[in-house]
């Protein structure tokens, strides 16, 4: 076993590279890679000839272009990103062209920037799309911002124009919380200050470009936050009797290492870490942020893809299905209250709504309004309703697992950071959830191996509707036939909660909502029991099934809806508006639960 030491490994750095369109971003990258000597032997010559023989003037963007194709002498880049080296470490260029690549590679990890460059013609001063990229960049909390005044040669590298700029630039800045760590006047056309100091400024005595990069310190690895890890997936071996599952992620903060206990959310499930097991297939002891890793678990629990690893002795992430953030908006149609859209947070990915607008702030010109919708490029800081819980951090614990993107009709179309973690109606629940959970003793057979042997995925079905309208004769007989057929089914009336599980239980109005909560808990035992569950409710509502998703942590839920008129709020799954015969109705609800894989023949 080898434990992973990064200070073994030499240390990536990303930058992202931010400006508004011309403004000199490629001019820049190719000229430090031209005068680090990170190009192909003979490349600089080659590309310049070709241009004298096209009579075209040289660009060091053409560099670019041209190295796109080669992977050769350690410098590879692909359509957003350049890589180079020196001494201390690794750079990790991106150019994010738009918003939404820039949202994008900063939410989805594996090209997150820590750093920013910012680019400013020093002719054209300001553009609107600068300011709101350093919006952008003081949301996400970059803190590291060094500002580039390109084209000196255009303004007779003239000191105080230069400084009206920087004066400019800074008092927008400050207004967003951010502290350059410098400005720097370059020429990337002429090589200015790039990586050699200039001798047409010599009244200019900061450093230069590649000497700020240097000066960046790393914070891809947040090694001394508590640990966490969005479970991406569960692979499970393929050899026969071997019934281990690999947790894989990329730690996102801390470390984790064999023998930790570690606790999932929001399920709350907790087992111990067993193995780590890196993809170079080497044993390794332990494994920290921004390291792609897994682990087995020496208790087989269920978890899926969305859940957020954390360790059992440090702090909890936060779950809740209402948060408050700051988010920016891109998409072309103005986000609005009530639509449904997906919010992607980690590794997790849940329906979402608008729900509130504290304030709206334009990016560009720091103005406030108030509206009721969100536009094109504003900034809001709102509150956003899931359909079901997430775990996360806010921003100011852990970063990493603070930030999101929405998805709107399959588009990114916006993104942010959660502020807060606010109290939903079902706070309560899924506390008194996470503490059954984490209690639990679980049994050695897996829900997918009750699944194989009884032939059918263990699933609630829920029928409601009005009273008398035949729910009650519909599950028995839907019950019987799955028995017919060697289903492993249970009928349950909620009628039968109200006296059981309680002392003096009696059903009154006040007791519903205890009753639901008491249903579903027996559910839940009898799902894990991998049971198909047929439950009959009068009139459930939108609002009950929330509760009866908070309680059970197998989601599998169907709902069949019994009457003329849908007369609640329920998304229902089947809708049976007669009951014509029971036989033609259970018939057509068993092929649909055939359709959809709930049951099926060995
Ligand atoms: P996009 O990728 O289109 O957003 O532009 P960019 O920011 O990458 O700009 P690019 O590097 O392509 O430069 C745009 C133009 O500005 C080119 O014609 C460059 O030659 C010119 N340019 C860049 N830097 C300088 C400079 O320092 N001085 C002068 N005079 N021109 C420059
Ligand atoms: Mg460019």
């Amino acid at each position: 076993m080898e434990d992973i030491n990064i200070q073994y490994i030499k240390e990536d750095m990303n930058i992202v590279i931010v400006g508004h369109v011309d403004h000199g971003k490629s001019t820049i990258i190719g000229r430090m890679l031209a005068d680090t000597n990170s190009l192909p032997l003979g490349k600089l010559e080659q590309v310049k000839e070709k241009c004298k023989r096209n009579a075209r003037p040289f660009e060091y963007a053409f560099l670019l272009d041209s190295l796109k194709d080669e992977q050769d002498q350690g410098i590879t880049i692909d359509s957003a990103r350049c890589f180079f080296k020196t001494a201390k470490r690794n750079y990790i260029i991106i150019d994010a062209p738009g918003h939404v690549e820039f949202l994008k590679n900063m939410v989805t990890g594996a090209s997150r920037a820590e750093a920013a460059l910012l680019v400013i013609d020093a002719q054209e001063g300001i553009q609107e799309n600068l300011r709101r990229h350093g919006y952008l960049l003081s949301m996400l909390g970059i803190k590291q911002i060094c500002v580039v005044i390109n084209k000196m040669d255009l303004i007779d590298y003239d000191k105080s124009k230069f400084n009206e700029i920087v004066l400019q630039y800074k008092s927008f800045l400050e207004k967003i919380n951010i502290k350059p760590s410098m400005f720097i006047p370059v020429s990337g056309f002429y090589g200015e200050n790039i990586v050699n100091k200039s001798n047409k400024m010599l009244w200019y005595k900061g450093k230069t470009v590649l000497e700020a990069l240097e000066e960046f310190r790393s914070e891809r690895l947040p090694l001394d936050k508590p640990f966490r890890m969005p479970v991406q997936d569960v692979y499970k071996f393929t050899k026969e009797g071997d019934d281990r599952r690999i947790i894989a992620g990329t730690i996102e903060a801390g470390k984790i290492s064999v023998g930790d206990e570690v606790v999932f959310y929001p399920s709350g499930k907790k087992s111990k870490v067993k193995s780590i097991e890196a993809f170079n297939e080497k044993k390794h002891f332990s494994a920290t942020a921004g390291i792609a890793s897994g682990f087995t678990l020496t208790e087989q629990i269920y978890i899926k893809k969305g859940e957020l690893a954390s360790k059992i002795d440090q702090t909890k992430p936060k779950v809740s299905t209402k948060i408050q953030v700051n988010l920016f908006w891109l998409g072309k149609e103005a986000m609005q209250k009530g639509k449904e859209y997906y919010i992607k947070l980690g590794t997790a990915k849940v329906i979402c709504r608008l729900d509130e607008i504290l304030k709206i702030i334009d990016a560009s010109t720091l103005d406030r309004s108030d509206a009721s919708i969100i536009q094109r490029h504003a900034v809001a800081e709102c509150i956003l309703k899931l359909d079901k819980s997430i775990a996360f951090d806010e921003i100011n614990d852990i970063a990493q697992t603070s930030r999101f993107v929405i998805v709107d009709n399959y588009e990114i179309s916006g993104g942010g950071i959660v502020v807060h973690a606010l109290q939903d109606e079902h706070s309560d629940i899924r506390e008194k959830v996470a503490i059954r959970n984490y209690k639990w003793e679980y049994s050695s057979i897996n829900p997918e191996q009750r699944a194989e042997m009884y032939s059918q995925r263990s699933t609630l079905i829920l029928i409601t509707g009005d009273r008398d309208s035949g729910k009650k004769p519909l599950a028995k007989a839907l019950e019987r036939e799955l028995f017919k057929k060697g289903k492993i089914v249970y009928f349950l009336g909620i009628g039968n909660v109200a006296y059981t599980l309680t002392v003096n239980g009696i059903m009154t109005n006040s007791r519903y909502e205890e009753n639901i909560n008491r249903m579903a808990e027996i559910a839940n035992v009898m799902l894990d029991a991998g049971v198909i569950l047929i439950v009959t409710a009068i009139g459930l509502t939108q609002g009950d099934l929330e509760i009866i998703k908070t309680i059970i942590s197998n989601d599998r839920i169907e709902v069949i809806f019994v009457g003329d008129k849908l007369n609640t709020n329920i998304n229902c799954d089947i809708h049976i508006k007669d009951i014509n015969s029971l036989e033609s109705d259970t018939n057509k609800i068993i092929s649909i639960l055939q359709e959809k894989g709930i049951i099926f023949k060995p």
